[in-house]
């Protein structure tokens, strides 16, 4: 479903260049839970962002579905993004002064969705991640994890095939965190592709694929059998 291939990353800042991927080659199957780990600065940021279509690798290729990312136009690899996968942010990343109905609406009005099945779409979205008795809240009166979980629903709404988070327990108390984890536990047994980015341990133990990176080369993938 998604094929890397020899990926490399440069950013130059000034005069210096900082090579954050220096050759990453892996292959994600529909369905697969991974959690990509390794330490601060290692390009785990940098490696989502590629396989989420908001920014270009230096060099190497990248295939998601058979298409061949690099060769889109900008416009074209901004409705990739659109359709076809949805983010999650350590930040959440919601309107402030919109209500959790809205939010979730947000990317099916980028696409053009008409407004009645907008809002059905937007409600099972957010009963697929129990917040179905929140449906009128603004951010500011929700708690950390239920705001997670509004971003959730609105990653889930347009139906990607792949869901991608970064660090999506950084700013929740562990326990909050568990059960953000749960939640994507339950979204990949129901067929979902979620891709994890995580520095903390604990997170990784959900998933069954730990991608490990270490100055920007795959140090280890190893497939976890889980009891
Ligand atoms: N936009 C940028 N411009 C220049 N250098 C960058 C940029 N983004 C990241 N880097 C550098 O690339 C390297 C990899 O960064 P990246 O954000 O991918 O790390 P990370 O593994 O996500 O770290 P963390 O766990 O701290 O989030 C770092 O050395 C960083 O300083
Ligand atoms: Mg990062």
């Amino acid at each position: 479903m998604i094929q890397v291939i020899d990926i490399r990353k440069t950013y130059r800042v000034g005069k210096i260049e900082i090579a954050a991927l220096q050759g990453i080659s892996f292959e994600i199957k529909e369905g697969e839970f991974i959690s990509i780990t390794g330490p601060s600065g290692s390009g785990k940021s940098t490696l989502m962002h590629i396989l989420g279509c908001l920014d270009r690798p230096s060099s190497g290729k990248l295939f998601l579905d058979d298409m061949e990312v690099g060769k889109l136009k900008d416009n074209a690899l901004a409705e990739i993004r659109n359709r076809k996968i949805g983010f999650v942010f350590q930040q959440f990343n919601l309107l402030s002064r919109s209500t959790s109905l809205r939010n979730v609406e947000l990317p099916l009005i980028y696409a053009g969705v008409n407004r009645r099945e907008r809002a059905e779409r937007a409600r099972i979205a957010l009963e697929r991640v129990e917040m179905a008795h929140r449906l009128y809240h603004r951010p500011n009166e929700l708690s950390g994890g239920e705001r997670q979980r509004i971003a959730i629903a609105r990653a889930l709404v347009t139906n990607p095939s792949l869901v991608l988070a970064d660090e999506p327990t950084g700013n929740l108390d562990s326990k909050t965190g568990e059960g953000i984890l749960e939640l994507f536990q339950k979204l990949h047994l129901q067929g979902h592709t979620l891709i994890v980015v995580t520095h903390e341990i604990y997170v990784s133990g959900y998933a069954q694929r730990i991608i490990h990176l270490k100055d920007g080369l795959i140090e280890q993938d190893e497939i976890r059998n889980r009891t």
